[in-house]
């Protein structure tokens, strides 16, 4: 059971405003301000490569951590900036032939989607989207029906920015593993949300962000790449870290994960994905798995009594991330007038899943995302408020 008052007093955020965003950018816990600003501060006292070198171990530790929550090695991971810098390192390493079909799903976001067009462009692959079953999920039986010795990746979304879907990521590893095709699985939206485990998950590579469940500060990310791929897979670029410039005519690649990073980096904001972590661990995945689930279906239930209001959530398997459309011409003037009265939502527009936003007629959706800080009443009074702006 996750105490709610003491993790409500770690959050100065929630004193002032009830935030239910975290499929957005979430509320830091103070441990997290905290260690961006201590290591700023060091920087600031004693120059940035000397706090490197005072830190070295701590920040080492954070390799250690984000591997701990996944169920990784350190060695697997490679700390970035965001999810998308993460998800593109996998996807542009990979060396996919002209006519190359790279499978997908229909809730596929936009980031995604947009290096699939380039590829498609410019090295002639061939983007196939694998269809939804009748609850909206990838259906995971036309998958299987598209394999074939030409299909060169499966990359998808297990949760969509929008939609609350939770795609059946762990099925869709059992058949990239039996057709021994690379599997590239975008957990920005799961990470800090549900237990990870890329053994499980038979995942090669998993991106995710720091900023938005796992509450950790922006411009954070990690990408996993799985060990079978540490000894021959080239990124689309390099610099001298991950492989250093030993002869002349010659650098070596390293034989981590690491190999798809660069030499500078933001040593305070990996000080803050590590608390975040750690934070999100000593309460444990799994109690804030149920109650962002409890209280997202909360959400649902008082949105869907709410007149002027439709759900627009799929799936069996529902997430934290509440999607609704409104009657109303400007629902992102709704956004600016719940923030007025101190509640945090957002919107989702079409283009960042175009895909099922087309084939579902949708319109611009509003997002409630509640975390497991939040609590009922709060979402009782946000819910109320929004019903006397329609
Ligand atoms: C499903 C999904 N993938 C990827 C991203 C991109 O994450 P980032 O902004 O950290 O690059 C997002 C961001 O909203 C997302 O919802």
């Amino acid at each position: 059971m996750i105490d709610i008052a003491q993790v409500r007093r770690d959050t100065p955020g929630a004193e002032t405003t009830t935030h239910l965003l975290a499929c957005g950018s979430s509320l830091m816990p103070r441990c997290v301000a905290d260690a961006v600003i201590k290591h700023t501060r060091l920087e600031a006292q004693i120059g940035g490569y000397e706090a490197h070198a005072q830190q070295a171990a701590p920040l080492e530790g954070v390799y250690a951590s984000v591997a701990r929550h996944i169920g990784a090695r350190p060695r697997e991971i490679a700390l970035m900036e965001n999810a998308t810098v993460a998800w593109c390192h996998a996807f542009y390493a990979l060396p996919l032939r002209k006519g190359a079909r790279v499978l997908t799903c229909e809730a596929e976001y936009a980031a995604n989607y947009v290096a699939f067009l380039q590829r498609a462009k410019r090295d002639g692959i061939i983007i196939e989207v694998i269809p939804s079953d009748a609850d909206g999920a990838l259906d995971v039986e036309a998958l299987e029906h598209r394999m074939g010795d030409d299909v060169g990746l499966i990359a998808i979304t297990w949760i969509p920015t929008n939609g609350g879907l939770v795609n059946p990521a762990a099925e869709v590893g059992r058949i990239a593993r039996a057709h021994g095709v690379p599997y590239l699985l975008d957990g920005c939206q799961a990470a800090g949300q549900m237990r990870i485990d890329v053994a499980e998950l038979g995942c090669d590579f998993f991106s995710a962000t720091g900023r938005k469940y796992l509450r950790g500060p922006r411009g954070t990310g990690f990408l996993y790449v799985a060990e079978r791929w540490l000894d021959h897979l080239e990124p689309a670029m390099i610099d001298h870290f991950g492989a250093p410039w030993v002869e002349r005519d010659r650098y070596e690649l390293r034989d981590d994960a690491r190999r798809f990073e660069t030499w500078e980096n933001s040593y305070a904001l990996r000080a803050g994905l590590g608390a975040a972590i750690d934070y999100a661990d000593r309460i444990g995945i799994e109690a804030i798995e149920a109650r962002v689930r409890l209280l997202a279906d909360h959400a649902r239930s008082l949105l869907a009594a709410t007149r002027g209001v439709q759900l627009r959530d799929l799936g069996r398997e529902r997430c934290g991330i509440v999607s609704v459309s409104v009657d109303h011409p400007e629902p992102q003037s709704l956004v600016a007038r719940m923030a007025e009265a101190g509640f945090v939502i957002g919107t989702s527009a079409p283009s960042s899943t175009r895909l099922d936003a087309e084939r579902r007629g949708l319109p611009t959706l509003l997002r409630l995302a509640p975390h497991y800080f939040n609590t009922e009443d709060e979402l009782d009074r946000a819910v109320a408020h929004l019903g006397t702006l329609l």
